[in-house]
Order: structure tokens, then C-alpha cells, then sequence
């Protein structure tokens, strides 16, 4: 399945059908693992994405990647990619003639892998992939269709445009977390995913006196940050977990 993977990536990177192809610095074909249960597609690559041929590499890129921090879903466990491939100018919504265009490469990908579970980023890809439906109804629900499950959610730019639906996205994201734990459950922990997210606030605590006490604060802190929300319950980093990072990074 690999080999054919990358036949499908080639024929895409090379690909001339719709008019991006005079605008588009490189075609962005995907990042994370094509086996992964969890799909995320977004609308088409921006500026950033454009330059680094990765999506949502940009600052929607970031808060999206801090959401799948928070809910504990690996990097490793999704894939991610884009309902057109090639940047519009000026980050425009892509039309109907370069979607269409597109499709010829989202379709091969998805019969290839089959991917039980995908969440739609955003009213294009909603649409594209569910119909003609307002993101506003669809948002939040599970959709079977085709074989598989749909979510459809904001997308990370629109949340960075209007914050106080981060709160909203939030309950959807655990709605979508929990569906993939259902069909992948985490063999090597959350807690110890999230700790391991959140390994960067360790610094600020090391060596002070108040030990572990501190550390669990400063977590509910972090976590808080990860989505401004209601931090998290402390139960979720076990003090064994702690323990043992804190343990790891005085050895460093
Ligand atoms: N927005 C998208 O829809 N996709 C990207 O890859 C980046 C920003």
C-alpha cells in the first residue's frame, strides 16, 4: 500500500489539471501517518504551507496542533491534509472548477486507505465532503457516510479569528477524540502523551523547592494555555507520570 501511496504523491506533486498551477510555489500533498484511523482535512495550504510544501504548518497549523495536543492524539496517529492541494492567491476559498480538479487525488487517497474516521476542517471541506448543508448544522455531529465516520469542526483559522468559539470547538474536539480512542485505543497512555506534550513547562519548575506540588500546578497552567480552557483535572498527569519526568529531566 506504501508503493502505491507514493505513486499517488508523485502523480500529485507533478499534477497540471486547474489553474493553481501557475500561482502555486509546490503542492502540498499531506503530513502525519496514511495508515492513522484519524483523518483531518482542511480547506487548501496558505502562504506557509506554500513555502514548506507541509500543511498547516502556519499559525492555524500551530493551533491546531496544540488542539491534538490537548485531546492526547498523537502526531504519529493522524493524517492531514487539504481538500485542494495548491495554495489559491491570496488564500482564497478555492473554486468549484480547482476542487473538482482536486478531487481526482483526495478520492485516490481515501479509497487507498480507507480511513474509518475524518474530521473536516472548516465550511469548504464540510461542504465538499457532506453536501451543501451550512457549517453551523453540521458542526459537532457524527456523520456516517460512505463507510466511514465525519466530524465537521471550525477550522483552526477561524478560531484564531474569533476565540470565544474555542470553547464550543473544544466540546467537539473531546466528541472526536473520544470516537478514535473507540477505534484506537492508546496503547501507550494519554497521560503520558500529554505529560510529554507539555515536557517543555518542566523547566520552570526544576530544581525549585516546592517540588511535585509545583509541578502539578504549573500542568494545570500549561494545559489551560493549550486551548484556554478550563484546565485540566490533575487526575490526568498521575504522579507516577510526574515523578518519572521530573526524575528524566534532572538526569538530562
Ligand atoms: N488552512 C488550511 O485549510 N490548510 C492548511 O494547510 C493551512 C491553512
Amino acid at each position: 500500500m506504501m508503493a502505491k501511496h507514493e505513486e499517488l504523491r508523485a502523480t500529485a506533486l507533478a499534477c497540471a489539471a486547474c489553474p493553481l498551477v501557475d500561482t502555486r510555489t509546490q503542492v502540498v500533498f499531506a503530513r502525519g501517518s496514511p495508515e492513522a484511523k484519524l483523518w483531518l482535512i482542511g480547506e487548501a495550504p496558505g502562504a506557509y504551507e506554500d513555502k514548506q510544501g507541509q500543511p498547516f504548518v502556519g499559525r492555524a497549523g500551530e493551533l491546531l496542533d496544540k488542539i491534538l495536543a490537548a485531546t492526547g492524539i498523537g502526531q504519529d496517529e493522524v493524517f492531514i491534509t487539504n481538500t485542494v492541494l495548491c495554495r489559491p492567491p491570496g488564500n482564497r476559498v478555492p473554486t468549484n472548477e480547482e476542487i473538482t480538479a482536486c478531487s481526482v487525488h483526495r478520492n485516490a487517497l481515501l479509497d487507498l486507505w480507507k480511513p474509518p474516521l475524518v474530521v473536516l476542517l472548516g465550511a469548504t471541506a464540510a461542504r465538499v465532503f457532506l453536501g451543501g448543508n451550512r457549517l453551523g448544522d453540521l458542526r459537532g455531529q457524527r456523520v456516517e457516510r460512505d463507510g466511514r465516520v465525519y466530524y465537521a469542526t471550525f477550522h483552526p483559522a477561524y478560531l484564531l479569528r474569533d476565540p470565544s468559539k474555542k470553547a464550543l470547538a473544544w466540546k467537539e474536539w473531546q466528541a472526536i477524540r473520544d470516537a478514535f480512542r473507540q477505534l484506537a485505543p492508546d496503547t501507550e497512555g494519554e497521560a503520558a502523551r500529554n505529560a510529554a506534550s507539555l515536557m517543555p513547562y518542566l523547566d520552570q519548575v526544576i530544581d525549585t523547592p516546592q517540588g511535585t506540588g509545583r509541578l502539578v500546578q504549573v500542568f494545570r497552567d500549561a494545559s489551560a494555555v493549550v486551548l484556554d480552557r478550563e484546565p485540566r483535572k490533575v487526575t490526568r498527569f498521575p504522579t507516577a507520570v510526574l515523578s518519572q519526568m521530573l526524575a528524566h529531566r534532572r538526569a538530562v
